[in-house]
């Protein structure tokens, strides 16, 4: 009994990549994926994917925000993803469901802990007391290397506070996303984002048919 209710609860996925990795392609990509081999997915992302969670994402993009100290801007990320986890993750989960992420805290380990420079420690504090033992089943890194990264990304919109940062900063968000591969490679997955989207498709295609074969 206690076996059949484990096994009823849905699979977290999430989904992280560096500026101009093709992030937003591949999340759709992966969701119709998982939806043709008969999952129930729910789409969501972060900082965001409730109501109060899109007005903190709005606060954190906006680059009128000029004076926001890196303690507020972490505090923000969790404070929004409290709130996700309580109103749309878990019950998700629970209910059954594949919940597919763009980004989740290792976008707070990448961007936040190597991009700003603050202490590992104190994130996963805050993650310890947000999430508890709650972590994704899989995260896909899409890995690109930066100055290509950059490059496709000029090709769209205006940039938000974050975009608007130098190479250095996406250099060391990159390597923080690297080193957490390496580090947790049973939960990771690194998809090679520089080749033609058909190659990119193709491997996550691979990776996916893999996985879902898990227990
Ligand atoms: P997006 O561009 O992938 O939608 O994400 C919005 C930005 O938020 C992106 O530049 C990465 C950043 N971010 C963090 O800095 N920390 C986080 O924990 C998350 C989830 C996103």
């Amino acid at each position: 009994m206690v076996n059949e209710i484990f096994s009823m609860r849905g699979r977290f996925i999430s989904l992280e990549g560096s500026e101009g990795s093709g992030k937003s392609t591949n999340l759709e990509y992966i969701q119709q994926w998982l939806m043709q081999v008969g999952k129930e997915v729910v789409l969501t992302r972060e900082p965001g994917g409730t109501s109060l969670g899109e007005s903190i994402r709005e606060l954190l993009l906006d680059k009128k925000q000029t004076a926001m100290l890196d303690d507020t801007e972490l505090l923000l990320m969790f404070t929004a993803r409290a709130q996700h986890i309580g109103e749309v993750i878990e019950p998700a989960l629970a209910a059954g469901k594949w919940v597919l992420c763009d980004r989740f805290t290792d976008a707070t380990y990448a961007y936040q802990g190597g991009g700003r420079g603050i202490d590992t420690s104190r994130i996963a504090s805050l993650e310890n007391w947000v999430q508890g033992d709650m972590r994704p089943d899989l995260t896909i890194l899409l890995d690109i290397p930066v100055e290509q990264g950059l490059k496709r990304a000029s090709q769209t919109g205006a940039p938000d506070r974050f975009e608007q940062e130098k190479t250095a900063f996406f250099e060391r968000v990159r390597a923080k996303y690297l080193e957490m591969a390496t580090l947790e490679s049973n939960r990771y997955r690194v998809i090679d984002a520089t080749p033609s989207l058909a190659q990119v498709q193709q491997s996550i295609d691979e990776m996916l048919t893999a996985y879902v074969k898990q227990p």
